[in-house]
């Protein structure tokens, strides 16, 4: 049977079982949700287990298991690893959801779940794939699954888990499942990720919440100075104004820059989909530009004083703020870290205290296009898509590809199956049934190619 007629086939089936994949509330930032997280490292384990793989193991941590599983067809065979997450964002707030989060619910030809394309449904489709080349006979390449619980707090374990664990994952590539198309009529391939500094900030004034009467006027208010701080982050140009900051930033070049100007981009839809009146950004640069080649400063979240119902007249104590930046090649998240710290320090008035924390971090990517496992992508989008992928970049990122190249030397092909509009991280969240059989259709012929191009 071909591997088309054996998807079709089970349809339903591919859909059902993702489904109850996705009515587990695996986030991992919640310690309320320990168990669910397990649980549903359980269920992926033994998804795999029936699909063929062997050796399928949970992969103790520090935290949240690896399931970890493979089929080695022959050792003369090139391998193929696929990483993806099991985990997912916090669904939190649940009242903006039209159908509650972990109920997966079709609407319009799309699933609604927390997790549906970031990224279990994206995982399932490896399965389902991996399923259908081992019941079609067509597994061309070995295989081995890493797919972790903790990709949505920092992957925290997965560089240690890496470094002992050379030779069970040695591989030609790693596919992962963990990004978006441009459209759904215009397939790409991410070649580049942003990497990520996280700080906390906290300012303190006064040792106690004053009457803002009383005091205020004559004390500095710790949320005015903050607003004042992250303020001056950015000039006139909404560029970063850290010193240093974009010192080691690569610059690109024109021709890849026309590249990416050649992707199709439609301003009106794109404030429309956003509901805003008019884009907003680094001067200098487009919209794909700035998502893709350009370095961030953005706060994720700003807190302090008295935010119950009613008015309080308070000039709080203290003043909170997270801080995400997202960073290029050749920017170093450590130092990008660092750099901010001394700048934030530096620019707080007299009458307060200042103290940054660091959070997770990671590297950027970039992944060349002229290397057998882009081609081998490209070649398995062009026959189910019916034209030639773009080489595009992404926004958003995903650490531990860095961390691949670094411990394990082995290079990734991000060949994602998700739209920048599936609310990834929102209210929300879907995924288009389109996408997720087009991966299912797409992974086999990826094994395929990368066989057939491996000498
Ligand atoms: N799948 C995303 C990353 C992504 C999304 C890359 C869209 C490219 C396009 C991943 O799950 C994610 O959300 N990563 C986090 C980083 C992590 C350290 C929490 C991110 O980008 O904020
Ligand atoms: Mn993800
Ligand atoms: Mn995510």
């Amino acid at each position: 049977m071909s591997t088309l007629n054996y998807i079709e086939q089970n349809k339903d089936r591919f859909l059902s079982e993702l489904f109850d994949i996705l009515r587990i509330p695996s986030i991992s930032a919640d310690s309320a949700y320990a168990g669910d997280v397990r649980k549903c490292a359980e269920a992926v384990a033994e998804h795999l287990r029936k699909a063929g793989a062997d050796n399928v193991v949970l992969e103790e941590t520090a935290g949240y298991p690896i399931v970890y599983g493979e089929k080695i067809v022959d050792a003369n065979l090139p391998t193929v690893l696929i990483y993806g997450h099991y985990d997912v964002q916090p669904s939190v707030p649940d009242e903006l959801w039209e159908t509650p989060p972990f109920e997966p619910t079709v609407r319009d030809g799309k699933i609604y779940a927390r997790g549906a394309c970031d990224d279990k449904g994206q995982v399932f489709m490896h399965v389902k794939a991996f399923e259908t080349m081992m019941q079609t006979q067509t597994l061309a390449c070995n295989i081995k699954f890493m797919i972790e619980g903790e990709e949505e707090v920092g992957s925290n374990n997965l560089g240690t888990y890496c470094r002992t664990h050379k030779d069970k994952l040695a591989a030609d590539v790693i596919l992962i499942s963990d990004t978006a198309l441009i459209a759904n009529d215009c397939p790409s391939i991410d070649v580049g990720l942003r990497g990520l500094s996280y700080v906390e900030v906290e300012v303190t004034g006064p040792r106690i919440d004053l009457h803002s009467g009383v005091y205020g006027g004559a004390v500095a208010n710790p949320i005015n100075v903050l607003c004042t701080m992250i303020a001056s982050l950015h000039d006139e140009n909404r560029h970063i104004t850290i010193p240093g900051f974009y010192d080691k930033v690569a610059e690109v070049s024109a021709a890849d820059r026309a590249e990416l100007g050649r992707i199709p981009f439609s301003e009106e839809e794109y404030r429309k989909h956003l509901d805003i009146d008019a884009i907003y950004g680094e001067k200098g640069f487009t919209t794909i530009e700035r998502t893709g080649i350009r370095p961030t400063l953005d706060v994720n979240g700003i807190w302090g004083g008295y935010i119950g119902e009613g008015a309080k007249t308070v000039l709080p104590s203290k003043a909170y703020a997270k801080i995400s930046m997202r960073l290029v090649p050749n920017q170093i998240s450590d130092e990008i870290t660092e750099l901010f710290q001394k700048h934030f320090e530096s620019i707080a008035p007299a009458g307060v205290r200042v103290k940054v924390t660091p959070h997770h971090g990671g590297e950027p990517v970039l992944t060349p296009t002229d290397s057998i496992p882009y081609k081998a992508a490209a070649a398995a989008m062009k026959e189910t898509f019916g034209v030639e992928p773009i080489a595009t970049r992404g926004g958003g990122s995903i650490p531990i590809v860095a961390l691949f190249e670094k411990e394990l030397k082995t290079k990734t092909v991000l060949m994602g199956f998700g739209l920048d509009s599936d609310a990834i991280h929102s209210p929300n969240e879907h995924y288009g049934i389109f996408n997720y059989f087009k991966g299912i259709e797409t992974i086999p012929q990826f094994f395929k190619h990368f066989a057939a191009m491996n000498p």
